[in-house]
């Protein structure tokens, strides 16, 4: 009889892309995808912890289970991630869903294999958070799930320590991919077909800090020069770390896409300072600049957080401002979310959250207005899209052009890992819509 996992990913692209290796140690087991979480023998949760709203929901859905566990009690419920590592949090679950049976940290993905095996041979849930990471592990493969785009890592962890960030105390320190395994992880996905490769890690930038590999640049060129038609992006770039060398390297490969998500968080110095983001608001403009020379038309995307302990209005006018300036294509807004263990959780000033609230609606409103500016000038254009999925909903396909504009468009075939050209016939917020010419 066939066995089925489910896997319910929160967080950013680093954890999809780690599901996906989790998928890929449940097919070594003998798991089969299943269709929903009821219809699952085994259901992972792969957990987020960069806010409080992320971790809430984990838990809220956690919870949801308890149920269905009830009524299965051979059915294997996991939960692993940046939640189950923070300190003390593996506790707090297994306090709170005692019928959970394996709470795996972020550095123990190598041993959920034996954490299964050990769950099927004993009754008591299975609980193992290790506290720092080994030597990277290049064994297993992932089974991936996001055709036409493949990620592949090049660093995990971070050493930035931002003071409102989690990151760093629960994936580690930085630690970097040999380069040739890196590249030749890029050299099959392309052979197998593959249109779109995604460099991760939180900070690109730093990539072979504190080793003798080659550094973020020539690491991106060599990806680059591998044969055959795909895109390349990567994410994510720390401004502290973008150099004149990438901005070159960027404008030399036609393959890599004219899009750098530069994540600012604040347009004003003394908050960047408390940030501990290791730049001012000029350096992040001259770091624009200096892309904008070598490859003008780049699009330039962004992270903003508002309501930074001590944050005033005239700090936050500094952000609206530089948004203004610079022109971002598009930004992810948050608010300041206190995260226990990092160095902003202590200070002072911490905002009230309806200033927060108020300050993150006139944000949004400046970043749609010039998002859908950006957008209504693509209309009569012509557009490359890299077709990634199908929309049910809307019955169209859809994809990215190089610069990260989303493109649907009707089509009788699947165009699913095909490049088309669009005419953009209409632009709707950040969507834009057009015909296929070609
Ligand atoms: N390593 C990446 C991304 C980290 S998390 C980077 O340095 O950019 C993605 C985004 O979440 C961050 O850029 C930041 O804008 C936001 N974020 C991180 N911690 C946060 C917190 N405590 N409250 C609100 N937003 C946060
Ligand atoms: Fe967090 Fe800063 Fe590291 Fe990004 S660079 S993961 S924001 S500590
Ligand atoms: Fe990513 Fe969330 Fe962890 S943003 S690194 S999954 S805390």
């Amino acid at each position: 009889m066939s066995k089925y996992y489910h896997i319910i990913t929160y967080g950013c692209q680093m954890n999809v892309h780690e599901s996906e290796k989790i998928a890929g140690i449940l097919k070594e087991l003998g798991y089969i995808p299943a269709d929903k979480p009821e219809s699952s023998d085994i259901l992972v949760f792969n957990t987020c912890c960069i806010r409080e709203n992320a971790e809430n929901h984990a838990f809220g859905n956690i919870g949801m289970f308890k149920k269905l566990k009830a009524e299965n009690r051979d059915m294997i419920i996991a939960v692993g991630g940046c939640l189950t590592q923070q300190i003390g949090k593996a506790d707090v679950l297994h306090n709170k869903f005692p019928f959970v049976d394996i709470i795996f940290g972020t550095h123990n993905l190598g041993e959920l294999k034996n954490l299964i095996l050990k769950k099927q041979a004993q009754k008591k849930a299975v609980i193992e958070i290790k506290d720092s990471a080994g030597i990277i592990d290049e064994s297993g493969s992932p089974y991936r799930t996001s055709y036409p785009n493949a990620w592949v890592n090049i660093t995990y962890g971070c050493n930035n320590f931002c003071s409102y960030c989690i990151v760093p105390y629960v994936r580690g320190r930085e630690r970097s991919r040999k380069p040739e395994d890196v590249i030749e992880e890029a050299k099959s996905l392309v052979a197998e077909g593959y249109r779109e490769i995604t460099l991760l890690g939180q900070n690109v930038n730093s990539y072979g800090n504190g080793t003798d590999y080659i550094r973020f640049p020539e690491l991106l060129g060599k990806v680059a020069s591998i044969d055959g038609k795909f895109r390349l992006r990567f994410m994510t770039s720390h401004p502290k770390d973008f150099s004149e060398e990438l901005a070159k390297t960027i404008a030399e490969y036609p393959s890599i896409c004219k899009c750098v998500h530069l994540p600012v968080q604040s347009g004003s110095d003394r908050i960047l300072k408390a940030m501990n983001r290791k730049y001012t608001r000029y350096d992040y403009l001259k770091r624009v600049e200096t892309l904008k020379k070598y490859v003008p038309d780049c699009a330039v995307t962004t992270d903003i957080i508002v309501g930074f302990p001590g944050e005033t209005e005239e700090d936050f006018e500094d952000t609206l401002k530089l948004v203004g300036e610079v022109g971002f294509s598009s930004a992810f807004t948050f608010v300041y979310s206190r995260r226990d263990g990092t160095a902003a959780a202590t200070m002072p000033d911490q905002v009230p959250e309806e200033v927060s609230k108020e300050r993150i609606m006139r944000l949004v409103e400046l970043v749609n207005a010039q998002t859908r500016k950006i957008s209504e000038a693509y209309v009569g254009k012509t557009a490359e899209i890299l077709c990634e999925d199908y929309d049910a909903k809307k019955k169209l396909y859809l994809g990215r052009d190089e610069f990260g504009r989303m493109g649907y468009f009707s089509c009788s075939e699947n165009q699913i890992g095909n490049f088309v050209n669009l005419k953009i016939t209409k632009a709707n917020g950040i969507s834009l819509y057009g015909e296929i010419t070609g």
